[in-house]
């Protein structure tokens, strides 16, 4: 692809036919799939939600209220494991562990592999690498996934992350020279997003000319992760995908023909005794660790601003004991956590908490949810930076889909906030935030703040 192909979207962000979209068949048939797998099922939540239905309205909820709160406190009021007119949910600490470790539950479509739904999905999928779409590894199971999970942990080790912490301290000190503390600034475009993704374009070789490119394509994508989008959302969600996966292409090809230290040119070249990952898992493995592995922690880093901007006394403690910065990011992670909710499909008939789930039955596991269950954290919405069990979190996911860059993420949660905190002791937070529009990610589109 010409260098210029790179800074001009394929298709437009509207999600219109652009030079390199798809063909008229193509779209008809993801018109095909964005019936069955987003259409139909936001009819049915939009009935749910007027029945009252409590699942209904917690995936109706605006992602900028706190009503979401409200509704979890219901759900936990109910018992540990719902049944909605959807399918289950459960906002409970102990059965969203089970579920997330259990064999008997797979992620991924609640449709069996044989009916006929899931052939003209599969049919019909828009031919773009998709983060829920096989093979990410988020929708993979064993075998296959642990071959994944494998390859990848082999170059992302923990030593590898923790080599990264001085050069994340440098990124965050330029950053932060680089603000002037005479105007107000937006913290997230200035400092939240700009931290992880220049660490995570350095891990997977993306040259820093590229960065706001891959930024503007994995925004435009974020909602991918959301069920029940609109139509014209589907279609630009699908259009980001699409150009994200083209200049995939053309980076994954510059690294083969010219390696570099970055972990990316790693994974290239891993081998097990099954050989090397091939074209299509390689993408999917890249595409979802550079995607995930800075818009969550954007989220992360913004609501752990916002809760430490309401909360000036914790952030005294941190002042008085730095030793209490791990355990604060925890507790951000805790109390708002950057992913709200993720599900399983139970393989075998099985029991939960005491219900009986039939095999083929979709469970939604509340993240948020079980981070505020009352049984495992005393007065669970206080936000307390010295709280002994904050690590018992589940905003990483638990199980074989524990977040692969979880040590990364605590250590640049560690990293920004402290610098950005250290520097300006006087920071305030002005009129104007705005959480981003996505319900599966949580976190701040806007955060505006006086500097001093
Ligand atoms: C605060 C920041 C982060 C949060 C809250 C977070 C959260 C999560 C969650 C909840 C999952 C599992 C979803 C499920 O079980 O269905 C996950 C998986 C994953 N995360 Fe993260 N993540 C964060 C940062 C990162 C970073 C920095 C990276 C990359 C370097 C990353 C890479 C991944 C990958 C590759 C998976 C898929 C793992 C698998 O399915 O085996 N994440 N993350």
């Amino acid at each position: 692809m010409a260098a210029d192909a790179l800074t001009a979207p394929a298709v437009d962000a509207s999600g219109g036919r652009g030079r390199h979209g798809p063909g008229w068949r193509e779209e008809a048939r993801s018109d095909v799939y964005w019936g069955l797998a987003h259409g139909l099922p936001r009819l049915l939540i939009r009935a749910a939600a007027r029945r009252g239905d409590l699942q209904g309205r917690l995936m109706l909820v605006p992602a900028s209220g706190d009503q979401v709160w409200e509704l979890l406190a219901q759900a936990q009021a109910a018992g540990p494991m719902i049944r909605s007119r959807l399918s289950y949910l459960t906002a409970d600490h102990a059965a969203v562990r089970e579920i997330l470790s259990s064999p008997d539950f797979r992620s991924g479509r609640p449709t069996r592999a044989d009916s006929p739904v899931e052939r003209l999905l599969q049919r019909t999928v828009p031919r773009v690498p998709h983060p829920i779409e096989p093979p990410s590894l988020l929708v993979t199971e064993p075998p296959d996934h642990t071959r994944y999970r494998r390859l990848v942990t082999r170059v992302f080790t923990a030593r590898a992350v923790e080599r990264l912490r001085a050069r994340t301290e440098a990124v965050a000190t330029e950053l932060l020279d680089g603000l002037d503390p005479a105007t107000p600034v937006d913290l997230i475009s200035s400092y939240c997003t700009q931290l992880p993704l220049t660490i995570i374009a350095e891990i997977l070789g993306v040259p820093p000319a590229q960065r706001d490119l891959v930024l503007e394509l994995a925004t435009r994508a974020a909602p991918s992760l959301d069920f029940g989008l609109g139509w014209r959302q589907f279609r630009t969600v699908t259009a980001a995908l699409r150009d994200f996966a083209q200049w995939l292409d053309t980076h994954v090809e510059r690294l083969r023909r010219n390696p570099g230290e970055d972990l990316l040119s790693q994974l290239i070249e891993a081998r097990d005794e099954a050989g090397a990952l091939d074209d299509r898992e390689l993408k999917a493995i890249a595409g979802l660790v550079l995607a995930a592995g800075f818009e969550t922690t954007v989220n992360l880093l913004g609501n752990a601003i916002v809760l430490l901007g309401k909360h000036p006394d914790q952030l005294g403690r941190l002042r008085g004991d730095s030793a209490l910065w791990p355990n604060a990011v925890d507790e951000a992670l805790r109390v708002d956590p950057p992913v709200l909710l993720t599900a399983r499909v139970c393989t075998h008939a099985t029991s939960v908490a005491g219900a009986e789930v039939p095999a083929g039955t979709q469970v939604v596991a509340v993240l948020a949810g079980a981070n505020r269950d009352p049984k495992v954290f005393d007065d669970p919405a206080r936000f307390d930076v010295a709280r002994e069990n904050a690590r018992d979190h589940i905003s990483f996911s638990g199980g074989r889909h524990y977040c692969l860059g979880a040590s990364l993420a605590r250590m640049e949660g560690e990293v920004g906030l402290r610098a950005l905190t250290e520097r300006f002791p006087g920071l305030r937070l002005l009129p104007g935030a705005r959480r981003r529009p996505t319900r599966v990610l949580r976190g701040y589109e806007i955060l505006p703040a006086r500097l001093r």
